[in-house]
């Protein structure tokens, strides 16, 4: 069957019917800001945002999120609330405040220097912190409050998302029996080994079995999940049906592989808006038709693996000198988490390296590398995977990795080669890909020659599989897979 928005909402009716829908993430799908006078409002990039909003779209609902634009608090209504997208209007976002404590505590503290890293495991090293985790707890209880205060005492059913909000569950049951909820995990979940050290584990296996199923893209994810639970609670595990009873109360848990939506972002890619937008971009980066392009998207994250994907395309001028003015590399960089040590240094890391490799092998008119930092808009993305022969997805360890799927939707023309870590989710799916292991520089210029060089046949035969997979698989399939599961329950 082909899940759509149609097959999406019939899910829907059936499984929520009456009951409310909430939402409730971290980052919020829109963000208001003030510029030059004037309140306009950005998508933020990350894979939670891209996945949920269409959902949202069909779904309708309450999205509950922390609103953390400087322009938020001034088109809310009383409620906190706003009806988004600002474009379309058909859902509500609520808008959650934190103090600035608060969001060093639980934002940047625990979420991002302790639960990112664990989960992650690339070599850095998670920090936990008391206070950090005393303002995590706040920060679940205020979303808790909110969340009952909008459902009240009416049916409903809460859908979490990810590792900022691990106590929501729990918060909520105890206080309401009419709510059902269900977390999804959008970051890969350690293995028992790597999990162990966490000082508040307990705590945090405990809220996520406060849930009535738990998702996590891939099976492996669900593994290493069950493992954690039996190395550190006294908890009954069926493995048949992968669930787990403690408390005397079951978790389902269930590998759920994100996606994206295939059918707008393929449908955008042929907008007059997307064609104007290639032009300029060949324009500003001087792009001839013979140029092979490469391009690269994501936050600048230690787990994306862009300085080791930068050190790849170094190799490969080193290796393969014929091809230089030949390929170009295109990499858009948003600024992420700029609070955290590890990233400031990333960035300046980047800054340095762009710079030497570009130093190293640049010519009158031609440079290897060209970093963009601006914000892009959907427009302009679409447009820069358009212009893109190739993709590179490198990431040292990534949940599932979006960006892959993104650019397949967008090349309807199938002609565009991915390479992508063998680490990332996406990998399970993606076969036609040509694999790296972003750890390994040699192979990784090697794999990109070999994309340089691939004959247009064998590019479009891949492109038309991988185009196959994500249209099969897509952000409804996976909404609707997830919705059913729960009826189940
Ligand atoms: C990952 C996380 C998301 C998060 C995104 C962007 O994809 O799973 O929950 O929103 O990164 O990170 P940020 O900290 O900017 O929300």
């Amino acid at each position: 069957m082909q899940w759509d928005k149609t097959q999406l909402k019939k899910t829907i009716r059936k499984v929520i019917g009456e009951k409310l829908l909430v939402i409730a993430s971290n980052r919020e799908p829109y963000i208001h800001t003030y510029r030059e006078g004037k309140i306009e409002y950005i998508r933020p990039v990350g894979g939670a945002v891209t996945a949920l909003d269409p959902v949202m779209r069909v779904c309708k609902g309450t999205w509950v999120a922390y609103g953390n634009g400087n322009a938020d608090k001034a088109v809310v209504n009383s409620k906190n609330e706003i009806k988004v997208p600002p474009e379309k209007p058909c859902y509500k976002l609520r808008r959650i405040w934190l103090t600035k404590d608060e969001e060093n505590g639980y934002y940047y503290g625990y979420s991002n220097k302790g639960l990112w890293p664990l989960c992650h495991m690339t070599y850095t090293r998670p920090q936990f912190d008391d206070v950090d985790w005393a303002y995590y707890k706040i920060v679940n209880q205020k979303f808790a409050n909110t969340i009952l205060g909008i459902v009240k005492n009416r049916k409903a059913f809460v859908w979490i998302q990810d590792y900022h909000l691990f106590l929501l569950s729990k918060l909520l049951k105890e206080k309401a029996k009419n709510i059902v909820t269900a977390h999804f995990l959008h970051i890969p979940w350690p293995n028992p080994e790597s999990f162990r050290i966490c000082p508040q584990k307990q705590e945090i296996l405990e809220g996520l079995l406060s849930n009535n199923l738990l998702g996590f893209h891939i099976r492996y994810h669900c593994g290493n999940f069950m493992e954690s639970v039996r190395s550190e609670l006294e908890a009954r595990i069926d493995l048949e049906r992968t669930s787990v009873t403690y408390g005397g109360h079951e978790t389902v848990v269930r590998a759920f592989p994100i996606s994206v939506d295939f059918d707008e972002i393929s449908a955008s890619s042929e907008s007059k808006a997307v064609t104007s937008a290639m032009k300029k971009l060949k324009y500003e980066f001087s792009i001839t038709d013979d140029t092979f392009v490469m391009v690269g998207l994501d936050r600048i994250d230690y787990t994306k693996g862009i300085i080791e994907k930068i050190s790849a395309i170094d190799r490969f001028f080193e290796k393969f000198p014929e091809y230089k003015k030949k390929v170009v590399f295109i990499q858009k960089g948003g600024l992420s988490r700029m609070h955290i040590d590890k990233y400031r240094e990333l960035n300046d890391k980047l800054n340095n390296q762009v710079e030497e490799v570009n130093w190293k092998h640049s010519t009158e008119n031609w440079a290897p590398v060209i970093f963009i930092r601006k914000h892009m808009s959907r427009d302009e993305i679409i447009a820069l995977y358009k212009i893109a022969d190739a993709c590179l997805v490198s990431p040292l360890h990534d949940g599932m990795n979006l960006v892959c799927k993104e650019f397949i939707a967008a090349k309807n023309d199938l002609k565009g080669i991915l390479i992508l870590s063998q680490f990332t989710g996406a990998a399970r799916e993606l076969n036609d890909a040509i694999f790296v292991n972003p750890y390994d520089r040699e192979k990784f210029a090697i794999a990109i020659k070999e994309a340089v060089e691939l004959p247009q046949d064998e590019i479009e035969r891949r492109m038309k599989n991988l185009r196959n997979v994500v249209r099969d698989n897509n952000i409804y399939k996976w909404a609707g897979k997830f919705l059913e599961e729960l009826k189940k329950i």
